[in-house]
C-alpha cells in the first residue's frame, strides 16, 4: 500500500512538472518576443522607448497609450517576477523527484524486510527495532555439526572455543572452571588431533572439523592471529544453523553461568576492553587545537574497543554479515589484527564509498565480565569491589596468563585473599 502511495505523489509531481515547464516556456516565448534584447539589457529599454514612440504616432492620444504602455509594463514584470518563481518551483520539484528516485530502491527493499509500516507512537514512547528476528536455520551447512550441537547446546545457546595444543594447558584450566560452576553447554573445537584426544579423555564437548576443509591448515599451525581469522569463518555455521554463540577465547576463567547474566537484545553482546565507566561505555573526548581560537575544542566519540575473544552474537542476518565482513579482511590484509578489524566493522558509520555494517551491539557490564586490567589494576585494591564475584575473569592483558589465571581460581574459588599480590598491575 506504501509503495502505491509513493508512485501517485510520484506521477502527481511528475503532471505538476510538465504544466510548470508548459507555463515557463509559453511565458519565455512571450517575453522573448515583447524583449528580443533581454529584460535587464539598456539596449532593450531603449527598444522599449521606441515601441512607445510608434504607439504615440499610431494611437489616438498620447495620454492613453503611456498609460496602456505603463501597464503592460507592470504586467511583463509581474509575469516575469512570476516566471522565475515557477522555474524555481520546477527546479524544487525536480530535485524531489530526483531523491525519490534514488530513495526509492532502499526504501523498497527495506519495506519488503520490514514488513507492516506502522505510525510513530506519542512522544517518549517510540523504540527503534534493536532485537534483529534470527535466520532460519539450515542444517544442510554441516549435519555433522547440527547433530552435536542438537546434544549440546541449551536453549540453542552454548559457548564455543577454539584451541589447539600450544594453548592446552591454559584450556585444561579454562575447562576445569567451567565444569566447576556446572555449564553444560559448551564446546572445543579443536584445530588439532592432540587436542581432540585431550577433550575426549576429559569429558569435554569437541568437534574436529573435516580436514578437507582448506582454511583448517591455518588452526593446526598458526599462530594466535591466524587462528583468530580462522575462528569467524568456522563461527559462521553456528550461526547459520540456527545457534546463538559465546565465543570465549582459552585464557579465561568462568566463576558464574554467562547464560544467567545476557541480555539477548542485540546482535553482538561483548565484553570491552575499557577500565571504567567512561572507557567501557563511551565519552565525549574533547580535542584541544588552540590555533583555532574560538573553535578550539572539537568534541570527539570515544570507547574501548569490545573484546573479540569473549562475545556473545545472535544468530541474525547483520551477524552473519558481520563475520562475513571480518573475515574477508583478515583473509585480504594478512597483517590486520582480527580485534581492530572487528571493531572497524562494528563502529565505522557508512560514508561515502562505504557501506557501514548496521548491527545492534551492547557492551557487557566491565565488573561482571572482567578483564585483567580492571582485576589487577582496580578490584584487588578496592576492599568494597574485593567482594565481587565476577561471571567471568579474562586474562587478556597479561602475557604470564596460565599463572594469572590460577591465581583467578585460588582468589575467587579457593578465597585465598593474597593469591593474586605477588603479580604487577602491568607485565613486567
Ligand atoms: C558507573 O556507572 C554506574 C551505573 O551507571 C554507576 O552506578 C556508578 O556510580 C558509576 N561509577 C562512577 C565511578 O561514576
Amino acid at each position: 500500500m506504501a509503495v502505491g502511495r509513493r508512485d501517485k505523489t510520484a506521477s502527481f509531481r511528475g503532471s505538476r512538472i510538465v504544466v510548470a515547464i508548459v507555463i515557463g516556456v509559453l511565458l519565455g516565448c512571450v517575453i522573448a518576443f515583447l524583449f528580443p534584447y533581454g529584460l535587464f539589457n539598456p539596449a532593450a529599454s531603449v527598444q522599449n522607448r521606441r515601441i512607445g514612440k510608434t504607439n504615440f504616432q499610431i494611437g489616438s492620444s498620447s495620454c492613453e497609450s503611456s498609460e496602456r504602455s505603463k501597464m503592460l509594463k507592470s504586467e511583463i514584470v509581474s509575469l516575469s517576477e512570476k516566471n522565475s518563481e515557477l522555474k524555481k518551483q520546477v527546479r524544487d520539484l525536480t530535485e524531489r523527484l530526483q531523491l525519490a528516485e534514488q530513495g526509492k530502491d532502499q526504501a523498497q527493499k527495506q519495506f519488503l524486510v520490514l514488513g507492516e509500516q506502522h505510525k510513530a507512537g506519542p512522544f517518549g514512547t517510540v523504540k527503534a527495532l534493536r532485537t534483529n528476528p534470527t535466520v532460519v536455520p539450515d542444517d544442510s551447512v554441516n549435519p555433522r555439526l547440527a547433530k552435536i550441537l542438537e546434544k549440546v547446546a541449551v536453549r540453542k545457546e552454548l559457548i564455543v572455543a577454539l584451541a589447539n595444543s600450544n594453548v592446552k594447558e591454559m584450556l585444561e584450566v579454562w575447562f576445569s572452571s567451567i565444569k566447576r560452576v556446572g555449564i553444560p553447554n559448551y564446546l572445543v573445537i579443536a584445530l588439532d588431533d592432540h587436542i581432540e584426544e585431550f577433550c575426549k579423555s576429559n569429558d569435554v564437548p569437541v568437534y574436529k572439523r573435516d580436514p578437507d576443509a582448506g582454511i583448517d591448515a591455518v588452526g593446526r599451525s598458526g599462530g594466535n592471529h591466524a587462528v583468530s581469522g580462522l575462528k569467524f569463518r568456522i563461527l559462521r555455521e553456528f550461526l547459520q544453523l540456527g545457534y546463538s554463540v559465546l565465543l570465549s577465547d582459552v585464557d579465561i576463567i568462568y566463576l558464574q553461568n554467562p547464560f544467567n547474566h545476557l541480555y539477548r537484545d542485540s546482535d553482538v553482546e561483548s565484553m570491552t576492553d575499557g577500565h571504567n565507566n567512561m572507557t567501557a561505555y563511551g565519552y565525549n573526548d574533547v580535542f584541544d587545537e588552540p590555533a583555532m581560537g574560538w573553535a578550539r575544542y572539537a568534541h570527539t566519540m570515544r570507547i574501548w574497543v569490545y573484546n573479540s575473544g569473549f562475545f556473545f552474537i545472535r544468530p541474525t542476518i547483520p551477524s552473519i554479515e558481520l563475520l562475513d565482513r571480518v573475515a574477508d579482511r583478515l583473509a585480504k590484509q594478512s597483517n590486520s589484527w582480527d580485534q581492530a578489524v572487528f571493531n572497524e566493522e562494528l563502529f565505522f558509520p557508512s560514508h561515502p564509498g562505504y557501506d557501514g555494517l548496521h548491527a545492534a551491539k551492547r557492551t557487557m557490564d566491565f565488573y561482571m565480565f572482567m578483564n585483567s586490567k580492571v582485576l589487577f589494576k582496580t578490584v584487588r585494591k578496592d576492599a568494597k569491589l574485593k567482594k565481587l564475584k565476577p561471571v567471568i575473569v579474562h586474562v587478556n592483558y597479561h602475557p604470564d596468563k596460565l599463572r594469572r589465571m590460577k591465581a583467578v581460581v585460588e582468589f575467587f574459588v579457593n578465597g585465598k585473599q593474597d593469591a593474586l599480590d605477588p603479580y604487577p598491575d602491568g607485565s613486567e
